[in-house]
C-alpha cells in the first residue's frame, strides 16, 4: 500500500513511517519542518530509498497535496501546530495550519475516496476534573482571551469537519484523540515535559515544574500509538468515529520530575515556577488527563505494552546519545 503521512517528519510521524516501511509499505511523506525535522528519517532514507518519498512543503500547498493524496491509498493526517508553548508564540498560523491544513486533507480525500485519520488531541476535553475521559463527554473551555484553548478548539474544529465528511460523503475518516505521548525523538524545544525534564535531568540543571506540580497526565509510548494507528485506519467500524488513545498510568508532574531525577542519577533539584511566568496570563492547566480507552480496546484490543517507567528508560537513553552539550 501507499502511505501519505502528513507531518511525517515529527516525532509520531517518523515512527509511523518506520512501521509501514518495515511492514513493506511505500510511504509518502509532506513536512514543512516547521517542528519536524529531517533528522528524524535520514536513518531510513538508505535502506528504504526505494519506498520513501519525501517533500519538504507545507500541507497548505493543494496542489502538492492534490498530487500525494491522489497518489496514495491511505492518509494519516499528523500535520499540525503543536505544543501549548508553540501555539502561544505562533497565535495566528498555528489555527491556519490547523483548520484550513485539515480542510485541505479531507476535501481532498473526499475527491479521490482515500482512508484518513486524523490527529486529533485529548485537548480538545478541555478543563475538566474528573477521571477517565471518555468519548461523550462534555467539553469546557475557558475564554476566547487564553489563547491557549486555540489549540482545542481547532482541534475540534478538524473533529468536526470529519466527522461531517463522513455523515455527508461518507468519508472513511477516523478520528484519533491522543493523550500525551512519548519517546525518542520527540523534542522537548515546544513544552513536551518528559524530554524537557530528561534533558535538564542529564545536565544536572534543575528540573522546572509549572505551578505546584500537583496537575497529572498519562503517558503513552508512540509505539503503542503507531500500533494503534495502524489498526484503526484499516478498520471499517472506526469510520466517522472519535477514539481515545492514551496510556492508563496518571502521575502528578511532580513525582514524575521525581522519576525521572532518580532514574537519571542526576543531582538536580526541582525548581516550581509560576503558570504566568512560564507561559504569560493567557495561560490555564488541565489539571487532570486520564484517558478511558475502553472505546479503542473493544476495537483493536488496544492494550498499551509500555508502562511509564519503560517509557522513561527509553526517552532517557535516547536523550543521553542525542544531547548536545
Ligand atoms: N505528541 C503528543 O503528545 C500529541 C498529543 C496529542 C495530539 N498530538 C497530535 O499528533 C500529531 C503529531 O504530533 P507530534 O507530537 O509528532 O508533533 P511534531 O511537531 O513532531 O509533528 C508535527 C509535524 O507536522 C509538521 N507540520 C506542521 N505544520 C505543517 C504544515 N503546514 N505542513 C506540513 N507539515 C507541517 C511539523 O514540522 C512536524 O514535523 C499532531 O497532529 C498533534 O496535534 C500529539
Amino acid at each position: 500500500m501507499r502511505i501519505l503521512i502528513t507531518g511525517g517528519a515529527g516525532f509520531i510521524g517518523s515512527h509511523l513511517a518506520e512501521a509501514y516501511l518495515e511492514n513493506g509499505d511505500e510511504v509518502y511523506i509532506i513536512d514543512d519542518l516547521s517542528t519536524g525535522s529531517l533528522d528524524n528519517i535520514v536513518h531510513l532514507r538508505e535502506p528504504y530509498r526505494k519506498k520513501l518519498f519525501v517533500h519538504v512543503d507545507t500541507i497548505m500547498s493543494r496542489n502538492m497535496m492534490l498530487e500525494l493524496v491522489g497518489t496514495c491509498d491511505v492518509v494519516h493526517h499528523l500535520a499540525a501546530a503543536v505544543g501549548v508553548e508553540y501555539i502561544l508564540d505562533n497565535p495566528l498560523a498555528s489555527i491556519t495550519t490547523n483548520i484550513q491544513g485539515t480542510e485541505i486533507v479531507l476535501e481532498l480525500c473526499n475527491k479521490f475516496k482515500k482512508r484518513v485519520l486524523i490527529a486529533s488531541t485529548s485537548e480538545v476535553y478541555g478543563k475538566h476534573m474528573h477521571a477517565p475521559l471518555v468519548e461523550t463527554d462534555n467539553i469546557i473551555y475557558g475564554p476566547s482571551s487564553k489563547f491557549r484553548w486555540s489549540y482545542a478548539a481547532s482541534k475540534l474544529m478538524d473533529e468536526f469537519m470529519a466527522l461531517a465528511y463522513f455523515r455527508t460523503t461518507g468519508l472513511q475518516v477516523t478520528v484519533a484523540r491522543l493523550f500525551n505521548t512519548v519517546g525518542p525523538r520527540q523534542t522537548g524545544s515546544y513544552g513536551m515535559v518528559i524530554p524537557r525534564l530528561v534533558k535538564q535531568a542529564l545536565r544536572n540543571e534543575p528540573l522546572t515544574v509549572y505551578g505546584d506540580g500537583n496537575q497529572t497526565r498519562t503517558f503513552t509510548d508512540v509505539s503503542d500509538v503507531v500500533w494503534a494507528f495502524m489498526r484503526m485506519v484499516e478498520n471499517k467500524e472506526a469510520f466517522g468515529q472519535v477514539f481515545n488513545v492514551g496510556g492508563i498510568e496518571e502521575v502528578s508532574i511532580l513525582n514524575l520530575a521525581k522519576r525521572i531525577i532518580e532514574a537519571c542519577g542526576s543531582s538536580s533539584q526541582i525548581q516550581f515556577i509560576p503558570y504566568d511566568k512560564a507561559f504569560g496570563k493567557d495561560f490555564e492547566d488541565m489539571q487532570r488527563r486520564v484517558p478511558g480507552i475502553e472505546k479503542i480496546a473493544n476495537l483493536t484490543g488496544f492494550d498499551p505494552k509500555a508502562d511509564l517507567d519503560v517509557i522513561l528508560t527509553k526517552v532517557i537513553r535516547y536523550m543521553r546519545s542525542h544531547l548536545k552539550e
